[in-house]
């Protein structure tokens, strides 16, 4: 037998979420069943962010990333380990209690936007209202408070194909707020901008970021990882690195 040290080393961040934590997991793993074969995605993450961190999440293709957004999202569940959003034990959450706090607690940007192509900026901006019941009067003053706050106060009558890439993103980026969820999870936000339109948009980050937002950001591009104060890199299902940005160390 091999000695108790060995065995019952405690996983870090077992002992769950601490005040100011938005963000825990221990141990956390996902496995692929791929036929007769497994892909070990993740391989004991171990990760702790707290309110209003700015978060950028790196490392090569393959590495996980995805995966552990998704896991954070809440948009699928994790094979082994635990994870706290918000104080919420979320490990063990069946497919409608997952939608239930992800609508609650998550706002989603995306490289591709995914706003709904046929609806207005307004409608767009309400349907996170819509999904958790919120009255039309309401839903329509917060919408429009939102996007008037993204610089859109002028585009809300606009459909997806009548606005430019930039301002796409903006009324995804509305969307995500209009719920004040707990955390904004980007993944590759700029992705489909142009540089110049890609830095308004971190910009606009920036600005959530400093009126208490917490953000987390996944992304391949070292210039847009620098605009997050903290630089998470994954490899091969793990954390390999976790430290300040340059920009940011003190
Ligand atoms: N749905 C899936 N089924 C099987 N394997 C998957 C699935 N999703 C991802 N993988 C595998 O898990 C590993 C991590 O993938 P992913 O999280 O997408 O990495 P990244 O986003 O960093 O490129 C890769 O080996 C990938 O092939
Ligand atoms: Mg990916």
């Amino acid at each position: 037998m091999p000695p108790a040290t060995e065995l019952e080393t405690p996983a870090l961040n077992a002992d769950g979420p601490h005040d100011g934590d938005v963000i825990v997991t221990s141990n956390l793993w996902k496995t692929y069943e791929m036929g007769d074969q497994q892909v070990h995605a993740l391989r004991g993450v171990n990760l702790r962010i707290q309110h209003n961190e700015y978060v950028a999440i790196m490392g090569p293709s393959g590495s996980g990333k995805s995966t552990l957004m998704n896991l954070i999202g809440c948009l699928d569940s994790p094979t082994q380990g635990q994870y706290w959003l918000n104080g919420h034990n979320v490990s063990d959450l069946n497919d409608d209690e997952l939608a239930r706090i992800r609508n609650k607690e998550i706002g989603f940007v995306f490289q591709t936007f995914n706003l709904l192509a046929r609806a207005t900026s307004l409608h767009n901006v309400e349907l996170p209202l819509i999904y958790n019941g919120t009255p039309a009067a309401e839903r329509i003053a917060r919408a429009k408070a939102v996007l008037e706050s993204v610089n859109l106060g002028t585009r809300m009558m606009h459909k997806p194909n009548e606005l430019s890439g930039g301002q796409r993103q903006r009324v995804a980026i509305a969307r995500a707020l209009v719920n004040h969820p707990s955390i904004i999870l980007a993944d590759e936000p700029t992705g489909n901008l142009d540089s110049k339109t890609g830095d308004e948009i971190m910009a606009l980050f920036d600005e959530l970021h400093a009126k208490g937002n917490t953000i987390v950001l996944v992304t391949h591009e070292p210039d847009i990882a620098e605009y997050a104060h903290r630089v998470v890199t994954i490899r091969d299902g793990v954390i390999a690195s976790d430290h300040p940005s340059p920009r940011h160390a003190k």
